[in-house]
């Protein structure tokens, strides 16, 4: 499918967003784990989540979704099964399924083997490999340390080894893939990261009753801090079931952001959006650059805080961005591209060469579809640099298979001279399905082909 996206029309009116991708991912596997029946408002119902619906039916847990509403009904960490023979669980293009899974498998003692895609087979796994191998888990990447992942089961008496590990790169799916498998460990696990990854992992397994503790910590003469988790295994090792309703997810939200800020005339409100502080980069990132965003009705629903956001077209001017921004923003630079590209003046990205372990390798292949759009942008080993306030150009053009690439071109597409069509498009399902019907609820002319 391909869609195209018309320039022209302002955006105006008032929608709410489909529900965090991140929380959904975790609220349906803790639910799994935990005893007793949960139910999850405002569910994501999207390509990626549906990859963890399925793994959890294969491992025999009974849910049910109607509408966004999810209900899961909980079984413990049972670890007194006797399964040899692994349960194959294929991921599909969800990173986030297969880390967490790999996690909670491994607390589990449960034999499986993860797979995926071949956009996720090509994704880096050394990073939970190593660490989870560490603490006692048998677990084998294929080479190159990528998927297919094969877990070995474990007896039942035998405890994982609690880890004091510092990881490399900041990610919340590895420390969630690492607390998840310390909660079969025999002690307390400390995990330190060099950024603020989202930590919706802590805040959730908090309210399920796990002592989970976070601390941030600068070093002396250092410029940077180190962030760090630390969890005790409940004793005896039982969750509480969830009820919650997830947030509006702010990553989905950012595409509807950048389309108002960049088309005259717009201003839109966005309700019930997420906007715990480890998520919220775009919006500093924004606001830096001069954009009109307004946050109103800032509440705390289930431990995560939202509000509702008032964004009104603007002049924009360059920004830069390094350091802990990149991680608070880290799903976002996409839509912050077309953002900058829209810009007066020249926006730099720095310290994000993570980006290139994404959906796509979203600093070479989003830099060589804005220039086909007109972009005056240019790749650098960990980032990019925007010369912005040039009118795009129309055109066709290719988002490699990545859902936040085919969302930030559609919205390129509104504030260029001519129409701009996104080959396969469907890819957008992925996690945002009512993508384009959000956008028409909103006045914006954009169409399956
Ligand atoms: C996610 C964490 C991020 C993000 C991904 C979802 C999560 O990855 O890019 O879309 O749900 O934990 P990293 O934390 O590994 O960078």
């Amino acid at each position: 499918m391909k869609i195209i996206a018309a320039p022209g029309r302002p955006l105006n009116g008032s929608v709410s967003l489909p529900g965090d991708k991140s929380i959904s991912h975790r609220a349906a596997l803790f639910a799994a784990l935990s005893v007793g029946e949960s139910q999850i408002n405002n569910f994501l119902v999207a390509g990626v989540t549906k990859v963890m619906l399925r793994a959890l039916r294969m491992l025999g847990v009974p849910w049910d979704l109607v509408g966004t509403t999810l209900k899961v009904q909980g079984r413990g960490l049972p670890r007194n099964h006797h399964s040899t023979v692994p349960v194959l669980l294929d991921c599909g293009n969800s990173g986030t399924s297969m880390r967490l899974l790999a996690g909670a498998l491994s607390a589990l003692g449960l034999p499986a083997i993860l797979d995926g895609s071949a956009g996720l087979r090509s994704r880096p796994m050394k990073r939970i490999v190593e660490p989870l191998q560490v603490m006692g888990v048998s677990i084998q990447a294929s080479p190159g340390y990528t998927a297919p992942l094969n877990l070995a089961g474990r007896a039942s008496n035998r405890k994982l080894l609690p880890l004091e590990y510092n990881l490399p790169v900041a990610s919340a799916q590895v420390k969630s893939c690492l607390l998840l498998a310390a909660l079969d460990a025999d002690g307390t696990t400390t995990l330190r990261e060099p950024g603020p990854s989202r930590d919706h992992t802590e805040r959730m397994l908090h309210a399920m009753g796990v002592a989970i503790a976070k601390e941030t910590k600068s070093i002396p003469g250092d410029q940077v801090c180190q962030y760090e988790t630390r969890l005790t295994p409940p004793n005896p090792p039982e969750l509480a079931p969830l009820s919650l309703d997830i947030p509006g997810d702010i990553s989905s939200a950012s595409f509807l952001i950048v389309a108002a800020l960049i088309t005259p005339g717009s201003s839109i409100t966005l309700q019930g959006v997420g906007l715990n502080p480890t998520r919220t980069g775009l919006l500093d990132a924004l606001q830096s650059m001069g954009a009109d965003i307004q946050i109103s009705n800032l509440t705390e629903s289930h431990g995560e805080p939202i509000g509702d956001l008032l964004v009104r077209y603007g002049p924009l001017r360059s920004t830069q961005i390094s350091g802990s921004l990149v991680v608070r923003m880290i799903d976002e630079f996409p839509a912050f591209a077309v953002a900058a590209a829209n810009a007066q003046g020249r926006s730099v990205v720095s310290q994000a060469a993570e980006l290139r372990h994404k959906e796509s390798d979203r600093i070479s292949d989003l830099c060589g579809e804005l220039l086909r759009l007109g972009v005056d942008v240019e790749e650098t080993a960990d980032g990019f640099a925007i010369n912005g306030g040039e009118i795009l150009k129309g055109g066709e053009v290719d988002p490699h298979a990545d859902h936040r690439l085919a969302m930030a071109l559609a919205v390129a597409g509104l504030a260029a001279q001519e129409p701009v069509v996104i080959q396969d498009a469907g890819i957008i399902a992925e996690s945002y399905p009512k993508f384009g019907s959000s956008l028409r609820d909103l006045g914006v002319d954009i169409r399956s082909l």
